[in-house]
Formats: structure tokens, sequence, C-alpha cells
């Protein structure tokens, strides 16, 4: 039962993201779902089955690429699949506080679900696959990829808000962040090698931008 409504919600994102290109695709997802499994592997508590519907599904309500109204449409989903009241609701307090821009406050995630399957979706945001969604991004929403203003010393500190969007803007704005908001220790493990190849990254970019 469970494997075939994980099947269905496969399909389901597959159908979402078909034809995404702004850092959105179905790998991404399959990433973020096989990440969640082996971060829950250190939590026999967890349940797996609400960790992998919440990971297949995270990105087919983010407002910036679908419509606030596809959150109805997922409930519809689940309903029809058979998914119970109280899983749907963890599946769906799970999808709709996991974001960076949701939890700026600092504040955890009530359930270690929903805790393993932030810390997968972060981890998908850095290191070389991070790098390249975020140019990706940048791409697909018309932004450059620098703007030149400030050398890699002068960055530290700034006031983000005085420079324009650009890909390299967000490496400040969030992904050399998401390395210290990891909930659980493999994450930030796995974090931690991710986070050193986005400074070599910085270092390299500023260097040859002159
Ligand atoms: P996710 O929740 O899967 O990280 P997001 O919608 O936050 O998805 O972003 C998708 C990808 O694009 C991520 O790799 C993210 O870091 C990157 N991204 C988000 N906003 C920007 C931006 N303004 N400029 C460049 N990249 C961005
Ligand atoms: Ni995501």
């Amino acid at each position: 039962m469970k494997e075939k409504q994980c099947q269905l919600a496969h399909h389901y994102m597959e159908n979402v993201h078909a034809k995404d290109s702004s850092g959105h695709d179905c790998a991404h997802v399959r990433r973020v779902v096989a990440l969640a499994k082996t971060i829950a592997k250190d939590y026999a508590e967890a349940n797996l089955f609400v960790i992998e519907m919440a990971a297949l599904l995270h990105d087919t309500v983010d407002d910036k690429i679908v419509h606030a109204t596809h959150q109805e449409a997922l409930t519809q989903f689940l309903t029809d699949i058979h998914v119970s009241e109280q899983d749907q609701q963890h599946i769906l307090y799970i999808i709709t506080h996991m974001s960076f821009r949701k939890s700026k406050d600092g504040t955890r995630l009530k359930s270690i679900e929903a805790q393993i399957v932030q810390d997968a979706d972060r981890l998908d945001a850095i290191g070389a696959i991070g790098i390249a969604r975020t140019f990706q991004f940048a791409g697909h929403f018309h932004e450059p990829m620098w703007t030149g203003e400030k050398t890699m010393s002068e960055m530290e500190g700034i006031d983000l808000n005085t420079l324009p969007p650009s890909a390299i803007k967000h490496f400040y704005e969030k992904l050399i962040k998401l390395k210290d908001l990891m909930n659980t220790p493999k994450a930030l493990a796995l974090a931690e090698e991710r986070h050193a190849f986005l400074k070599l990254f910085l270092q390299q970019f500023f260097d040859e931008w002159v």
C-alpha cells in the first residue's frame, strides 16, 4: 500500500517538474529523497513513509515555481490515494515550513521527519550541484552571474541589500549559511565537505573575475 502511494507520488512529482530548468528538476527531487533516506538511517523512530512522501512532493507547492492553488491540488491528490488524515497533515506541515525563507528566524521544525527532509533539501543546495543549480536558477530568471562591485574580502560584513540580484549574491544570502543550519549530525558531516567546496569555488571565481 505505502509503496504504491510513493510510486503514485513519484508520478505526480514528475508531472509537476517535467520541463523544469530553474533548479527544481526531477533529479533534484530524487537526490533529496536519497539524501533523506540516508539521514533517516540514524533515526529508528522516524516515519519513513512521511519522509519519502514529503521529500518527493516538497517542491510541488513552491510558490516561486508553481501557483499557490497547487497546495489544494496536492491535498486532493493525497486524499485520492488514501493517505491518512494524520500523515497528510504531517506531510503538508513539512512541505510548507521547510524553506530557507520561511525558517529565517532560526526556529527548528517540529518533527524529526521535517528536520531530515529540510537537511536533505539544503544539502542539494550546496556543493558542486548546489553551485550548478544556483547558476541555472539565475539564468532562468535572467539574473547575471555576478555584478562585480566588490572583491571577495570586501564581501565580508557587507549589507547585501545594497547589491543587485546575481548568482554570487545568492551564495552570500543563502548558500554559505546553510552548513550551520543543519539539524542532524549526518547532514552536518556531509555539509562540511560541500561547504568547503563552495568556499574554494568562490575564491577561484573572484580570482578569475579580476
Ligand atoms: P530548494 O528549496 O530546492 O532549495 P529554491 O526554490 O530555494 O529550492 O531554489 C532552487 C535552487 O536555486 C537552489 O539551488 C537555490 O539555492 C537556487 N536559488 C534560489 N534563489 C536564487 C536566486 N535568487 N539566485 C540564484 N539562485 C537561487
Ligand atoms: Ni528542493
